[in-house]
């Protein structure tokens, strides 16, 4: 069995379409969208996935602006920051790039975050709501993750999901999506983390495999049930003299060998990661619609 691609790029640009169409629809009414993004230190992954944030706002009539500050910034100084931009009723969006440098307290920074502009669905009061059922803002990667296995029509109605990573952008909040008692969702969730005794003891009775941790080909076949969906949220650099730039892109799962057993699987590049950005569009325009006129 050959497993079928589920093609993010090309679905995001799809988005990114359906986005730029509201958008334009937001313009004629009197309002641009504008995200500020806050981006700290030098990390160069960060700066690409900002860059490509900026870029994709651009091309979609976005307004948007980024703030670079230096690694020595003090969390009070982008306390300072965060609340000016909370204040300021130009900007509609607030996204302060993840991992913020050792110094800082991320979790004080995302609470200081306006949750009307919470664009990430990173606050307290959003990460609630979700639970709750009642969503505001909700996290891009994992809304990205729902939106193509539903666009290409998987089955996740009451699937048994294991998602390998519990962190607080991928983990704890799909794991919130997927639970939901609404139609689509239903899903029975197992979440697996760095302490979890046998990981393979799960994945392998696990219709949908979520692999969000961060460890190059870390999901191998042995690891999975033939047939079963795999969602590939990693994006690690490996070393490869053999590429013009001395290294490539590889997710969390063993993608060539998974694709001979899998129903369903995400590439990387080109899976999951171009819809974090598709649906980061989508939440600043739902913010800016919402902060217009309440719907
Ligand atoms: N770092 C990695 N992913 C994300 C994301 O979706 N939002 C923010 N703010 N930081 C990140």
């Amino acid at each position: 069995m050959k497993a079928t691609l589920l093609d993010g790029k090309t679905l995001a640009r799809q988005i990114r379409q359906e986005v730029a169409a509201e958008v334009a629809e937001l313009v004629r009414q009197g309002v641009t969208p504008h995200l500020s993004v806050v981006i700290v230190g030098d990390d160069p992954a960060s700066r690409i996935y900002v860059g490509s944030k900026g870029k994709a706002c651009k091309k979609t009539g976005i307004a948007s602006n980024t703030i670079q500050l230096p690694e020595t910034t003090s969390q009070k100084e982008l306390l300072e920051i965060v609340g000016n931009l909370n204040a300021d009723e130009s900007v509609h969006g607030i996204l302060v790039q993840l991992p913020l440098p050792s110094g800082i307290d991320s979790d004080a920074v995302v609470c200081a975050i306006d949750p009307s502009k919470d664009v990430d669905g990173f606050t307290p009061e959003n990460i609630g709501k979700l639970l709750l059922g009642t969503p505001y803002t909700v996290a891009c990667t994992p809304a990205g993750i729902v939106e193509l296995l539903d666009r290409n029509a998987v089955p996740v109605e009451g699937a048994d999901v294991v998602i390998v990573g519990r962190s607080n952008i991928v983990g704890k909040p799909l794991a919130a999506i997927l639970m939901q008692k609404t139609a689509g969702r239903n899903c029975t969730v197992t979440v697996c983390h760095s302490r979890t005794k046998d990981i393979a003891r799960y994945t392998r009775s696990a219709d949908i495999v979520v692999a969000a941790l961060g460890k190059p080909c870390f999901l191998k076949t042995d690891m999975v049930k033939p047939g079963s969906v795999i969602v590939d949220v990693g994006i690690n650099r490996v070393e490869d003299p053999s590429t013009p730039k001395g290294y490539r892109l590889v997710g969390d799962a063993d993608f060539e060998a998974l694709s001979d057993i899998a129903s369903f699987i995400t590439p990387v590049p080109g899976g999951v990661g171009p819809l974090t950005v598709a649906m980061l569009l989508k939440n600043t325009v739902k913010v800016a619609r919402l902060a217009k006129c309440g719907q």
